[in-house]
């Protein structure tokens, strides 16, 4: 059998080890990224002082050691290649390609000069080839950050980062220059609900509290919780309880007067950004936590405040795109499906953020990537993935087309000139940034 996985990241590759795993049918998979270089958001969103996390890379590696494994990178299919194109050419099709944009606030000013989604702060920090023309203004004194995430708080702590935290990452040299030369003195994060109700989880939370250049503050004001909260605090002795005892501890710290300080409000949201033709300050309002079909939800009190900032990320999550040809559902931004099959549409899967939306750590994406792939090679046993024709191959379809792609060995050689790169530096690697470097660099001899 014949299978392309389309997308690099975590669920991409889990799934092709899962495929290559199958002796019946014994299985030859094609990974497609429309990036040069794979791993996804292990590559591009994952933080650069987390070289630990990016390490689940060596896994990967494995992957693509494996016999009946290929690379396929500046394929995008949707604009290269078409679905129907893939479902010409192998016997199913698995999507893994991740939620590539951002949820919107939808207030007033969102659009302003200096208001960015946190999308694209993150995939400029970490290199992303697209999103290099990204001219962050740090040169203000206040950072406000909404959202309650772990991505929130990744986007907090990097612009936080001292020089010598910075120096030993993959940050890119431009970002590390403009984080070192920030004139920022505040990040303030901005949750909409309680410290009960927080996404982020305890060690990304605890890391604020050990930075070297930063304070971070929390006032106790705000951990006084409703009977609600107080009563869910109780039932999770995990992550609120762990959340909560790590926010009255730096709730109960003086500050030591560090260079740039962490700010965490709760029970806040920006209900306009404002400013002449650029961001000025956000307008702040008060929420009440109220009961809403079994969940507490934030509403507004009717108290505001304008706090000056300079800049703006927008951190509330990230969005799936629509595939031309494949089902898509707006509303949750994925393909919808029943355990991995996509809804009418044949030998079409999915996994990762695409089938289940964006959120989980990615050994989440393992479990979810299995449990398509069982059920893509119970199809097959059954006669049902058949393709149209076995002839057919992508890489003769890709030349007729003038496209060169980006094989396992052009990323190993991108890889290397970026490990080299960095080791004169103290880096694991300075990365290609740019399109046509990372094109000449992995490009087939
Ligand atoms: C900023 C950030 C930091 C994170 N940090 C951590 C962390 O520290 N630890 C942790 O465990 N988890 C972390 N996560 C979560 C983790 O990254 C995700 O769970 C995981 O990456 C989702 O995997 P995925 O394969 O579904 O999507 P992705 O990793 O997004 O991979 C999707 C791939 O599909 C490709 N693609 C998209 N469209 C197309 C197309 N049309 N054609 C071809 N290819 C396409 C993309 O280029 C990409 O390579 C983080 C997430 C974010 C956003
Ligand atoms: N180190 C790590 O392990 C790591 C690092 C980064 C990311 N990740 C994972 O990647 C996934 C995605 O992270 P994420 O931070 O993007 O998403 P997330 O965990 O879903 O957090 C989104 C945050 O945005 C808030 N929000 C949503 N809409 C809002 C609005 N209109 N106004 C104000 N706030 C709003 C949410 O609040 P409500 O709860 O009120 O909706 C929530 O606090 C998560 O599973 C995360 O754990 C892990």
């Amino acid at each position: 059998m014949r299978v392309a996985v389309v997308g690099s990241g975590p669920a991409g590759f889990y799934a092709a080890d899962a495929l290559l795993k199958s002796e019946d049918p014994q299985v030859e998979v094609d990974l497609i990224d429309r990036l040069p270089t794979p791993w996804g958001l292990v590559r591009l969103g994952v933080a650069p002082d987390h070289e630990n996390i990016k390490a689940v890379s060596r896994a990967f590696e494995k992957t693509a050691a494996k016999p009946g494994f290929r690379f396929f990178g500046n394929v995008e299919v949707g604009s290269t290649v078409s679905h129907d194109d893939l479902l010409e050419v192998y016997d199913a099709v698995v999507y893994t390609v991740g939620a590539q944009t951002d949820r919107r606030l939808g207030i007033p000013g969102e659009d302003l000069p200096g208001s960015w989604a946190a999308t694209e702060f993150v995939a400029w920090y970490n290199g992303h080839p697209d999103f290099q023309d990204r001219r962050f203004d740090l040169s203000c004194e206040r950072v406000v950050v909404v959202g309650n995430g772990n991505v929130a708080i990744d986007c907090a702590r990097m612009l936080a980062l001292t020089p010598d935290e910075l120096g030993p990452t993959d940050t890119t040299p431009e970002a590390t220059d403009a984080i070192n030369e920030a004139g920022v003195r505040e990040i303030l994060m901005l949750g909409r609900r309680g410290p009960v109700q927080a996404a982020f989880t305890p060690p990304e939370l605890k890391e604020l509290g050990e930075l070297a250049g930063a304070d971070v503050i929390v006032d106790a004001a705000d951990l006084e919780l409703d009977p609600a909260s107080a009563h869910a605090l109780e039932e999770d002795r995990e992550r609120a309880r762990r959340n909560y005892e790590l926010l009255q501890e730096f709730a109960a710290r003086e500050p030591e007067g560090k260079e740039r300080r962490i700010v965490l409000r709760f029970l806040a949201s920006p209900l306009a950004l404002v400013g002449e033709d650029r961001v000025e300050g956000v307008e702040i309002v008060r929420n009440e936590l109220v009961e809403e079909d079994g969940r507490l939800v934030a509403r507004p009190t009717g108290e505001t405040e304008v706090v000056p900032a300079g800049l703006v990320l927008r951190s509330v999550g990230y969005k799936g795109v629509p595939l031309p040809g494949v089902p898509f559902d707006e509303r949750s931004g994925t393909m919808p499906n029943d355990r991995g099959r996509v809804d009418g549409a044949e030998r079409t899967y999915a996994a990762g953020w695409i089938k289940r939306g964006p959120s989980g750590v990615i050994g989440t994406n393992k479990k979810d990537a299995t449990e398509t792939v069982e059920l893509l090679l119970e199809d097959a046993r059954a006669g049902k993935l058949v393709c149209v024709d076995s002839t057919l191959s992508l890489e003769a379809l890709l030349d007729e087309r003038g496209v060169t792609y980006v094989a396992y060995d052009g990323w190993q050689a991108i890889d290397a000139a970026e490990r080299a790169a960095g080791e004169p530096l103290g880096r694991p690697r300075v990365k290609l940034t740019g399109w046509e470097q990372l094109l000449a660099t992995g490009r087939r001899s």
